[in-house]
């Protein structure tokens, strides 16, 4: 399986932070905000990845993340000229698809808890059809929306829903197999005039092709598409950080424990930066147990 991280869009909602400076290029807290999603792609174990954004946002997307090497996985790049919604991605990534399976996620998606590892390890299995999640959250309006019965059976998907008949949001997270691509070729854009991720989902669901997982209690999934859930996260990330001294979103610690990259390329970073405590925390792993 491969990985697309989608990181276009304007970022209009978080103006006039967005006018000089990619959303996903924002702290939260202590990193960029594109660290968070890559090393959920990272942690699923996937080495190949694709990274799409604006023309004017990719080259300092490039600068930060370089070729991917220094954590033992590998970037490409694409552009996005005129975004013209989620599903774009794969019409872009037609030819890094290929015939291989694919984990989308977005770029302002952060997510942390518990059992997580183990559920994208098992998601990354996904052969055919497609995996999304479903979330519980106060207002679902703001997102894809899936209704499901008892048996955990979906009944309906709904893209921003006034009225939501569940109040369980999609998640930025999915996983498709390779006809990902002919089914995104396949849309029509929206009324708001977008390919939707959600009118992808609805047409596995109408082949009785698509899975449904629940992230629960133990799992925090923050979006970070306004000035209020930009700071949330920053603050959440601080509270866990501080308290456990231990880091959410880190690139290097993930490829470290993923053995990805070995003890030599970890102590090369943190050597990197060791006047800070970034670098600091990434030499204080080695000498863990
Ligand atoms: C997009 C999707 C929506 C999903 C959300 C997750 O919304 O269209 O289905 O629930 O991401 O963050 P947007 O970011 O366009 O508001």
């Amino acid at each position: 399986m491969k990985g697309i991280l989608l990181a276009g869009g304007k970022g209009t909602r978080l103006y006039p932070l967005t006018l000089g400076v990619s959303k996903q290029l924002l702290p939260i807290y202590n990193k960029p905000m594109i660290y968070y999603p890559l090393t959920m792609l990272m942690l699923a174990g996937l080495r190949e990845i694709l990274i799409i954004g604006t023309p004017q946002d990719l080259p300092q997307i490039k600068r930060l993340l370089g070729s991917g090497e220094q954590w033992g996985v590998q970037f490409e790049y694409a552009e996005q000229t005129h975004p013209k919604g989620l599903a774009e991605a794969f019409l872009i990534a037609k030819d890094f698809i290929a015939d291989e399976p694919v984990c989308l996620i977005l770029g302002d998606n952060i997510f942390f808890g518990t059992g997580l590892w183990k559920q994208l390890q098992n998601a990354a299995q996904l052969k055919s059809g497609a995996l999304i999640f479903a979330y519980p959250v106060q207002d679902a309006s703001a997102y894809g929306v899936v209704e499901f019965n008892d048996a955990g059976k979906i009944l309906s998907l709904e893209e921003k829903p006034t009225q939501p008949r569940s109040r369980y949001a999609i998640p930025g997270l999915y996983f498709y197999d390779s006809q990902v691509y002919q089914i995104a070729k396949s849309l029509k854009p929206s009324a708001r005039g977008e390919l939707e991720i959600t009118d992808v989902n609805k047409i596995y669901f109408e082949k009785s092709q698509l899975q449904l997982e629940l992230l629960g209690r133990g799992v925090a999934w923050l979006d970070a598409g306004t000035h209020e859930n930009l700071l949330h996260a920053s603050n959440f990330v601080q509270t866990v950080e501080e308290r456990q001294g231990l880091m959410i979103g880190c690139p290097e610690e993930v490829a470290f424990r993923m053995n990805f990259i070995n003890r030599q390329q970890l102590r090369t970073l943190g050597e990197t930066h060791q006047q800070n405590g970034y670098g600091q925390y990434l030499l204080r792993l080695l000498e863990e147990p």
